[in-house]
């Protein structure tokens, strides 16, 4: 067995952070490579009347620095333990965006939380988790 690139999908939640944990320990142990991706989703018309479009843009430049800061976050962590990791935000579907990056970038695992930030207390798997295990053509870690 053997793990060359791992990804994990960060979204600053306690269950992301677990995550890291559990690749950071895994990383370790197989001397792979971290690539920790944060994905912005685009503003969510449906849940406005109107909106100016400055106001879309001013949402979405604090969400990009939102991400960035968890990113910093992680590679300190990361850094902490003695490892590297390369970092990216991203803009989309959380899921499709995290599969596109492994495809794009030779991950062969990823590695997330069994929720995130938004979901419901009492969901056993969220969303984004849930879509990575269906679609993904690489391994998933699902982190509880
Ligand atoms: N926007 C995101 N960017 C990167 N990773 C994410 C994102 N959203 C979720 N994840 C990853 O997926 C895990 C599960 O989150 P998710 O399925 O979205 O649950 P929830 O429905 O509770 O938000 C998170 O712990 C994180 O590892
Ligand atoms: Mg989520």
């Amino acid at each position: 067995m053997a793990f060359r690139k791992i990804l994990v999908g960060y979204d600053g939640s306690e269950a992301s952070k677990k995550a890291l944990y559990k690749a950071i320990g895994l990383a370790k142990i197989i001397g792979g490579e971290l690539h920790i991706v944060g994905v912005v989703r685009p503003f969510e018309f449906a849940t406005v009347d109107f909106i100016l479009p400055e106001e879309i843009e001013e949402y979405e430049r604090e969400e990009v620095s939102k991400e960035e800061k968890y990113l910093r976050e992680a590679l300190d962590i990361v850094k902490g333990e003695g490892l590297n990791a390369y970092t990216k935000v991203l803009e989309g579907e959380p899921s499709e965006e995290l599969m596109d990056y492994a495809d794009k970038n030779g991950c062969d695992l990823i590695v997330v939380g069994h929720r995130g930030v938004g979901g419901f207390k009492r969901m056993i798997l969220g969303s984004t988790a849930s879509n990575l295990v269906k679609y993904a053509n690489q391994s998933v870690l699902v982190v509880k």
